[in-house]
């Protein structure tokens, strides 16, 4: 009798101590996340960050950005570290090219397969996605965003006042935009060079359609044929109706412009909204309107944002807790209402998105989705800086035959389709 009441007394006082002894060990020391966004950009960051130190509230996050829309500055930063043997705990990367054709070929990354195990991420991601992240040997990041990069935004009341309608295509952009010009208003506004790339793949899908844009990254059809050429020269076309400023300013500026009713259109990807929204704070739908960009609507140019482990970071487990909270749902749905994006998870709550983010689901769930060049799904970092410099010449020369040539050119140097 007595023995008894020892083992219940003992299997007492173990159950009030196992729980403890059984918890894993608490994190400590730095998280260095990589990435650019700072500013503007920042907001969804922080509120990510927070549900990781809440988690984890012994490790010192380090939130080393760089400025600079779409990564101009920062991947170059990064280039330099990895390649110096300093990489970052984590560091933001597109899925697709940039990650696998870039880093994972390179041998510098981590598999997690592990973790999409342990996580159960494999039931949550799109399988679409996960071939982006993805190859034979491994899993080679976790995506947080899907961002659309084929939106054009407008204030709908300004183009109430200008009596315009958003252009379902270029033919009737040109119309609205000779009337806009000849009222002094600039019809598409512009930034900085790499947001002439962003614009370039939208004018590109809707003179190419779905087809042949798949068909230029499998390497079927050449950049220089019929169809390639005519590509550029309708980019050239609406080059002409964009403000002669545009290598000055920054996207947000060019967003802006159309905020206070400067320029009627802008072509820019989703995280417009999410700087609309929770840096501007106007709602959308009534202070700003968006439709698909000219000829493509049906068609989602996507991209997503994604973190991962490079091989030599310095603190593995405060990464792998903070790959654990990018990916749960609780992160995502954090992080994506804020940033303009749409979480990658299938089963997100979408009560915590605004109009803006309802409608860029509906549309994932139905439209064609194609990859984006200019961030990172299509090609690799090798091609993207060479058509940086083909951009750069064309942005002068506006000649669409050398310069769909100089893209047939780079496309076989860096093994596109390969
Ligand atoms: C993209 C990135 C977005 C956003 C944008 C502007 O490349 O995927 O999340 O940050 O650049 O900087």
């Amino acid at each position: 009798m007595r023995k008894n009441i020892f083992f219940v007394c003992l299997a007492a006082v173990m159950a009030l101590v196992l729980p403890q002894v059984n918890h894993a060990k608490e994190l400590t020391g730095q998280l260095e996340i990589f990435s650019w966004w700072a500013g503007d950009e920042g907001p969804a960051l922080d509120a990510l960050i927070e549900v990781y130190k809440t988690q984890n509230p012994k490790v010192e996050v380090v939130n080393a950005t760089v400025t600079g829309g779409s990564g101009v500055n920062a991947k170059a930063v990064l280039k330099t570290r990895m390649l110096g043997g300093e990489p970052p705990d984590s560091f933001q990367v597109h899925a697709g090219q940039e990650l696998i054709g870039t880093w994972v070929k390179a041998d510098r990354m981590e598999d997690l397969t592990f973790l999409f195990k342990e996580q159960g991420w494999f039931d949550v991601f799109p399988k679409g996605l996960i071939k982006n992240i993805g190859t034979d040997d491994g899993i080679w990041s976790v995506p947080v965003t899907i961002h659309r990069s084929n939106v054009l935004w407008f204030s709908p009341e300004n183009l109430k006042k200008w009596g315009i309608e958003a252009p379902a295509t270029w033919e009737d952009f040109f119309i609205a935009g000779d009337k806009l010009k000849k009222q002094g208003i600039v019809p598409l506004a512009l930034a900085q060079n790499w947001t002439a790339n962003h614009l370039w793949e939208s004018v590109a899908l809707g003179s190419l359609g779905a087809d042949n844009w798949d068909a230029l990254w499998a390497g079927k059809l050449a950049f220089d044929s019929d169809a390639g050429v005519k590509a550029w020269e309708l980019f050239g076309k609406v080059l002409e109706y964009t403000n002669d400023d545009a290598s000055s300013l920054s996207w947000q500026q060019a967003t802006d412009m159309v905020i206070d009713g400067r320029a009627a259109f802008n072509i820019m990807g989703d995280w417009a909204a999410g700087y609309m929204s929770t840096t501007k704070k106007m709602v959308p739908g009534e202070d700003f309107g968006w439709s698909a960009s000219p000829g493509t609507t049906g068609q989602f140019i996507f991209l997503s944002d994604s973190f991962g482990l490079p091989k030599g970071a310095p603190s593995k487990d405060n990464v792998l807790a903070w790959l654990s909270v990018i990916g749960s749902l609780e992160g995502s749905d954090a992080f994506n209402p804020l940033k303009g994006s749409i979480s990658p998870r299938t089963d997100s709550d979408m009560s915590k998105y605004n109009d803006y983010g309802k409608s860029a689901a509906a549309d994932f769930g139905k439209d064609r989705i194609v990859s984006s060049l200019a961030h990172g799904v299509s090609a690799n970092e090798g091609f993207m800086n060479d058509f940086a410099a083909v951009m750069e010449m064309f942005l002068k020369s506006r000649d669409a035959a050398v310069a769909a040539k100089a893209c047939q050119q780079i496309a076989v140097k860096n093994g596109i389709g390969k």
